[in-house]
């Protein structure tokens, strides 16, 4: 669901024409709706609201400050994995005690920031990670709070890349290795390891594989506690899949029916940290068609948006639907839509039917406001595009087009 659609045969965002959001901002550019942004957030809080849990907005999907301010004003916390989100968050003003800090790995820098902010927890991915969280806190003479992410080692039907949950990936410590941690917790003077953390991966559209998770983790959990060790906190992370194309996944509320009445016996405070169903159908991506040619065997239509805007089809063979904004009833044919990049990767679809473009015409690559601008690059000396937000009738610039002069900022040509 969002508030992208055609009305008299052209393409609103909200109560906004994108065509003349592309007249004044020129393209690409990327486009998100306030209300399908914190539509999204309200239909979690709501499903979960028998919980009342943290919900911290994965930031890494879309950092944009007023992305995450129009959450963090409905009471949204802040996923960070880095010093710079913290800093963002810190910057609209979301309340610490809502932050978790989740990465394999953190440095001393950024833990020592995040200790003197006073974050709710740190989600600890290793043990020689903890050592150093406890290191740090001791000679900063605070207290700290952790959770420990388990790596629970359960299949999750998603990309490999965006497959976290098993031992085969980087994240997590191993359940063997979390239970002498919580043994030896003493050793760990200054740190108070208060919680459970998991996170299984990306784009999961079922609710078996989380079921299959929590479950796990909370078996693990009532060992600890018929050993006398108790927690405050269970972190389920986030990764609820979203629809890009035929997918059906689970609703909030479908997945709140399935794991509330698990979570609720537990007594643990619950953490959330959903990031692309909450943005990922809230922006789209707005490009235009430079030129059309067809080679004998293929038609390509080439754009100005590329890879280093949005690599999501590249990196993960991500499908994005593409419609053209001013409606066009041509007849279909079967194109590559590609960028101006020198990579042959540098597409938005292969081999997908459309109606016929010709130059000029305005595309939008549907549900990319999850891990779309945070992921472009300067690749090809290309500035990144601006961010538009349309809220009601009414749409402002929430980051501007980057300039000669950005690109350049701190390179020299030296003398040697
Ligand atoms: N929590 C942790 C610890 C994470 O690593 C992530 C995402 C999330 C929460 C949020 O997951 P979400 O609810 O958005 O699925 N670039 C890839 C996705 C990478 C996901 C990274 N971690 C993509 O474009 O599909």
């Amino acid at each position: 669901m969002h508030d992208f659609e055609f009305k008299a045969g052209q393409f609103y965002c909200e109560g906004v024409k994108v065509s003349s959001i592309a007249e004044r901002v020129g393209t690409p550019f990327y486009l998100y709706s306030y209300k399908t942004l914190t539509d999204h957030f309200l239909k979690i809080q709501r499903a979960f609201a028998r919980l009342n849990p943290i919900i911290c907005f994965a930031m890494k999907s879309n950092g944009n400050l007023s992305v995450i301010k129009s959450l963090v004003d409905l009471g949204a916390g802040i996923d960070i994995v880095s010093v710079g989100e913290l800093k963002k968050a810190l910057l609209v003003g979301a309340d610490p005690k809502k932050i978790v800090f989740a990465s394999v790995g953190k440095t001393g820098e950024e833990i020592a920031f995040a200790i003197k902010t006073g974050i709710l927890l740190f989600n600890v991915e290793s043990e020689p990670e903890l050592a150093e969280i406890n290191r740090i806190a001791v000679k900063m003479g605070k207290k700290v709070q952790a959770a420990l992410r388990i790596n629970p080692d359960v299949p999750a039907p998603t990309h490999e890349y965006t497959n976290t949950g098993s031992l085969k990936k980087k994240f997590g410590i191993d359940l063997r290795t979390t239970r002498q941690i919580f043994k030896a917790w003493k050793k760990y003077s200054h740190v108070k390891i208060n919680g459970v953390h998991i996170h299984i991966g990306s784009q999961i559209t079922s609710g078996a594989p989380f079921v299959g998770a929590i479950k796990k983790v909370i078996a693990f959990i009532d060992e600890l506690r018929a050993e006398g060790i108790r927690i405050e906190y269970l972190d389920i992370g986030g990764g609820l899949g979203i629809i890009y194309k035929d997918e059906n996944p689970q609703t909030a509320q479908q997945y709140a029916d399935k794991i509330v009445p698990i979570l609720e016996k537990t007594g643990l405070k619950i953490i959330m940290e959903p990031g692309r169903f909450i943005v990922g159908n809230a922006g789209i991506f707005v490009t235009k068609v430079l030129y059309v040619k067809d080679n004998g065997l293929k038609k390509f239509v080439i754009v100005d948006g590329g890879m280093n805007d949005l690599i999501r089809p590249m990196l993960y063979d991500a499908y994005h639907e593409i419609v053209p904004v001013i409606q066009n009833k041509a007849a279909q044919q079967k194109c590559d839509v590609v960028g101006p990049i020198c990579e042959s990767g540098d597409f938005f679809a292969l081999d997908r039917l459309l109606p016929k473009v010709k130059k000029n015409d305005l595309l939008a690559v549907m549900s990319a406001g999850a891990y779309g601008y945070v992921m472009a690059s300067n690749y090809n000396v290309r500035p990144r595009v601006p961010e538009v937000m349309v809220k009601g009738n009414k749409f402002k610039i929430v980051k501007e087009r980057e300039t000669f002069q950005d690109l350049m900022r701190g390179e020299r040509i030296v003398r040697w």
